[in-house]
Formats: structure tokens, sequence, C-alpha cells
């Protein structure tokens, strides 16, 4: 079997005391949040995974469509011998990228997930006995020291997710992994792009219940870590697009004046009928705003793919 590697760069503690800060803040701001990094403990990942295959969530078929038809033309133009991918989750899509790149020596897939990373490491590395995997359990919105792996890197970022950051957010994020670029380097960016708010709406509310049981996943894991009883049917998912910022929101409303208890922070925390608390934006974009985010980081956009429907886009992009 080829080696298959897996370091936690997060000490369980250091996760442990950024989930107490992180839902101290949250839930005693006006309005109420929680961030979304916190969804994805392995039921939240399984959740994640059935979303991907809802009828109503396009995102990901549509991103696997523009990697079948163009990882050939990736791999040319990026001749990547690592491919880093931040926010790897099931690594599935990714054997498109896989399969191109014919001089690649290195997988590094970094995700928060330790599920998910143990489960996509394992099943990759049977079927590619040829292929070094050296997974990460880190956040890619923390600095990030990478393996020392032969060059040229190429950093993916697919499913979108960079639109779960916020705009300060996404430029910081931008601008470390600019850093992490050396000359050659590439990054591969998948970002959903601006559409009629009913697509949009349907992909992050869909009929059979998924997304919001994800949604709620998040008041699993802090019951469960922090001691707290948050009643999930006490909540309603509720997902809107945000026309401004043209970002979906996703947020929670509780169904009635409640007062949920967080022993591990010694915290009561009252919800009035009808409250909202914010989880998750996820934001759509637009050719020049892609570009325009991604120049302000010091990248240059080399390529811009799209699915045949215009959905989504992919992006490539090196260091000016
Ligand atoms: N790339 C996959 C998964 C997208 S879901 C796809 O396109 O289908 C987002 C993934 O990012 C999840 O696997 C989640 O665990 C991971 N993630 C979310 N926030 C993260 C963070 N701050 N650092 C590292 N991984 C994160
Ligand atoms: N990266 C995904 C997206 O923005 C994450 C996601 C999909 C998500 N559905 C969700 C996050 C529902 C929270 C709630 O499309």
């Amino acid at each position: 079997m080829s080696p298959f590697h897996i370091i936690r760069t997060l000490p369980e503690d250091a996760t442990d005391a950024a989930l107490r800060a992180d839902v101290r803040r949250g839930l005693t701001a006006t309005p109420k949040w929680l961030p979304p990094k916190w969804f994805y403990d392995a039921h939240g990942s399984e959740l994640f995974e059935r979303i991907t295959e809802l009828p109503e969530y396009y995102p990901t078929r549509a991103e696997r469509e523009i990697l079948a038809d163009r990882a050939a033309e990736i791999a040319a133009v990026t001749g990547a011998r690592t491919l880093v991918e931040l926010g790897s989750g099931s690594s599935e899509k990714t054997r498109y990228l896989l399969d191109a790149l014919t001089d690649l020596d290195t997988y590094v897939p970094v995700d928060v997930s330790e599920s998910a990373l143990t489960q996509a490491g394992q099943a990759l590395i049977a079927e590619r006995p040829a292929l070094t995997v050296h997974a990460l359990i880190a956040d890619f919105t923390a600095r990030l020291t990478l393996p020392d792996t032969p060059g040229p890197r190429l950093v993916a970022f697919l499913g979108g997710t960079i639109g779960n950051l916020l705009p300060a957010e996404r430029a910081a994020f931008l601008a470390s992994v600019r850093a992490l670029l050396a000359p050659g380097d590439s990054l591969l960016l998948g970002t959903d792009l601006v559409k009629d708010e009913r697509v949009l709406v349907a992909a992050y509310d869909d009929a059979a219940g998924v997304t919001a049981a994800f949604d709620k996943n998040v008041l699993a894991v802090v019951n469960r870590e922090l001691g707290a009883d948050f009643d999930e049917d006490a909540f309603d998912h509720v997902a809107l697009w945000d026309a401004r910022n043209e970002w979906i929101e996703m947020r929670l409303r509780s169904r009635t004046a409640q007062t949920v208890k967080v022993p591990a922070l010694d915290l009561a925390v009252d919800f009035a009928a009808g409250e909202e608390l914010r989880t998750e934006v996820s934001a759509k974009f637009r050719q020049e705003g892609v570009r325009a985010e991604l120049a302000a980081a010091g990248l240059e956009t080399t390529d811009w793919w799209t699915d045949r429907a215009g959905r989504f886009a992919l992006s490539a992009s090196t260091a000016r």
C-alpha cells in the first residue's frame, strides 16, 4: 500500500478552546451567530455528502461537470506534482484531477473533519498505490504549514466553500493562500455564481429537509461538546437570499421564547420567539468580482471555466 499519513496540526484542546470562544462570542452577540466550521463533525460531514446528492443542490454536479470536461487542461496549465486541497471533504470530485495530473507525486487533503479525511484517504490509497497521501487536520483560515513536497504545487479550493467566508475573511484567506504559492504554483478556485433567486434558495432549503438537519447539526455539536441543551425541534431552518450582499444566509429561528443553557461556559442564552441565530452565509460570485478579489490578494486569473449552464465557475490563478 502507498503511504498515508494523517497529521493533526490542531491540538484537541485548541479545538475545544476555539469552540468555546466562538460559541461564547456568537451566542452573546446581537444578532446571535455561530461560525460554520463547527458544522463538520462526523455526522455533519455525512449530512453534507447527502446534500451533494440532492436534486436541488446543483453546485456539486456543476463543478463535477467542469472537472470532468477540463481536468486535462487544468493538468496541462498547472503541471502539478503536489496537489493541496483545502476543505477536501470526501475528495470525491478530486479524482478527476488526480487522474489527469500525470506527474502527481503527493496529495495533501486539508480539512477540520478528521472522519472525512480518514475515510477519503483510506479509499484513495487503496485505489492508487503510487500516490502519497499526506492528510492535514487543520483550519484553512489559520496559518497553514504545508509539508515539504515536490513542486509545482496546485492548491485547490473547491465546492464554493470560499463563499462561506465573509468578505474580510476571504481577503485574509486569499492573501494567506497567495503566501503559500511559489513561482510556478497555482490556485484552482471553485465559485458558485449569481443566478435566479429561486434556484439558489432551493439549493439551501431542500424539500427532504437534509439541509435543515445539517444546519441544526451545529446545535448538536454545541450540546455534545459543551453540555448545552439546545432542542433541535425548537428551531426552524431558514435560507434567504440577501440581494445586496449577493449571498444566501442560513439561520435557525427560535419557534418560541426559550432559554438555552451552556454549562461549560456557565451561560444561559435567552431566545425571543422568532429570534434568529445566523449560522452560515454562502456567497455567490460574478467573474469580475472573483478576478478583483484574487487581484487584491496578489493573484492573477489565468483561466476561467464554467459548466455548460453557466451556474458555477472554476478559475486558475498564479502569484503576480
Ligand atoms: N470540497 C468538498 C467539500 C466541501 S464542504 C466538496 O466540494 O464537496 C466544506 C468542507 O470544508 C468540509 O469538508 C469541512 O469539513 C471543511 N471545512 C470547513 N471549514 C473549514 C476550516 N475552517 N478549515 C478546514 N476545513 C474546513
Ligand atoms: N460550501 C457549501 C455551500 O456553500 C456548504 C453548504 C451547503 C452549507 N449547504 C449548506 C452550509 C447548508 C450550511 C448549510 O454551498
